[in-house]
């Protein structure tokens, strides 16, 4: 049986906080751990795009979430951690699916429609400031879930619409050229909506009342002492369940440490001391995972493979997917054989297996002639073709020869690719 996929996106636009870490880092990184799923996780540096036109900031907040995943423990072996441009399959996939999905699907949008109505509000034309990016975003997105036919998608609930949009669109493509994709299920944890912010309200970036997570002791300290309190001194009973500082201390201590501070709540806890109480709490829970991050941010080469591993393990799935997505929609190498006519009859399970075994073969067989383009091209332009030809295959030998398990398989791939590629100039 195949298991299901478990995907989730972060726009690159700010920096983490604790309202993002409860309720979203914090469970993807425990479900990821599930082994009866498999788990994606990326950043999304191009929907960064649609919002955020400072390239810093951009840059400075996809390093951030970057070190922040990793320093929580995200096992990147067993989750497929990547960046969403470092998948050129996606950006691909984006256009096909632009093509299958109606403008009017995209008329409907909530993030549109909602800067529609700032606009008519501030008496200015309808689509005033409104980009393409802006309005057929939820297209991008639906291509960031199907190109890994993923079947849970965690989310925020202002998401749960994108995650119908993309059934739709997914369903249209279904039916248009025959079935590919499964239809991906938002999946909402009612719970992390209720994360407070420093003035009471949901935590978030909107609202300018975050603490950021890795924000150093001393801010942590000052950021608790705005938290918003009423006017009750210290001596008087105090309502657990209608204070920030408790519900935040709540999200992180266990059911014994909730039951001590409620019964301090109740003999009148001040709220000075509350407060204390919660960032002393914070900081010893987030000291060790600082150290972890802010040692990351110093060393981005380091996070930059760890993306690079997760690239290259999301496109192992993704260039032979889009293979068969372009294959059906016709699309195709013209000396490519295979009929696929659209809602033709169901061919025989065998036969449509060893078909989709061979474009999966075709599909890996670019993935990796495109990786080795650039040798073959020095090749070509040498002046002794032969020699740089058994210079370059002796080289990947060599490689073969050093590297480990599945770095060595990989290695020995190129190399077979290499010597069918370059068979004539060895012979
Ligand atoms: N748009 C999502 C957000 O703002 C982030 C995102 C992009 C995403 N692509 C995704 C989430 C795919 C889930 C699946 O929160």
């Amino acid at each position: 049986m195949t298991k299901q996929t478990v995907l989730t996106g972060i726009t690159t636009t700010g920096t983490p906080h604790i309202g993002n870490y409860l309720g979203a880092i914090k469970p993807a990184i425990e479900a990821s751990r599930n082994p009866d799923f498999n788990s994606y996780f990326f950043l999304a540096d191009f929907h960064a795009l649609i919002k955020c036109h400072d390239p810093e900031r951009v840059a400075r907040s996809t390093r951030e979430i970057a070190a922040t995943w990793l320093a929580l423990g995200l096992d990147t072996d067993q989750a497929t951690f990547y960046r969403q441009t470092d998948i050129p399959e996606i950006t691909e996939l984006t256009w096909i699916l632009t093509c299958m999905t109606s403008k009017g699907l995209m008329n409907r949008s909530h993030a549109y429609k909602a800067s529609v109505d700032a606009n008519r509000e501030a008496g200015k034309q309808d689509d005033d400031d409104v980009t393409m990016g802006l309005f057929s975003y939820p297209i991008l997105m639906a291509a960031d879930i199907l190109m890994f036919n993923a079947g849970i998608i965690p989310v925020g609930k202002d998401q749960i619409q994108h995650i119908e949009m993309a059934r739709d669109i997914a369903g249209r493509f279904n039916h248009t050229y025959g079935t590919l994709f499964h239809l991906p299920e938002a999946q909402v944890d009612e719970q992390t909506q209720l994360i407070p912010g420093l003035d009471g309200r949901k935590m978030s970036k909107s609202y300018d009342n975050t603490i950021p997570l890795f924000c150093s002791s001393d801010e942590l300290y000052k950021l608790i002492k705005q938290i918003k309190t009423d006017t009750l001194e210290p001596g008087q009973p105090k309502d657990a369940d209608n204070s920030t500082i408790f519900q935040l201390f709540a999200n992180f201590a266990t059911a014994e440490e909730q039951a001590a501070m409620r019964k301090e709540f109740e003999n009148g806890i001040g709220w000075g001391d509350a407060k204390k109480a919660l960032f002393e709490y914070l900081d010893s829970y987030l000291t060790g995972p600082r150290e972890e991050y802010n040692r990351l941010m110093a060393d981005m080469a380091y996070v930059e493979q760890q993306l690079h591993k997760g690239a290259e393990k999301a496109r192992s799935y993704a260039t032979p997917f889009l293979e068969q997505i372009r294959i059906a929609t016709g699309i195709r190498p013209l000396t490519y054989q295979g009929t696929q006519p659209a809602q033709a009859e169901e061919k025989k399970e065998k036969e449509q297996s060893a078909e989709q075994v061979a474009r999966a073969e075709e599909g890996r067989r670019r993935a990796i002639l495109m990786q080795l383009k650039p040798m073959l091209d020095r090749v070509e332009a040498a002046e002794d073709k032969a020699a740089a030809a058994h210079a370059l295959i002796a080289e990947k030998e060599e490689q073969v020869a050093t590297l480990k398990k599945k770095a060595k398989q990989k290695a020995q791939n190129e190399l077979d690719l290499l010597h069918e590629e370059l068979a004539q100039l060895l012979a």
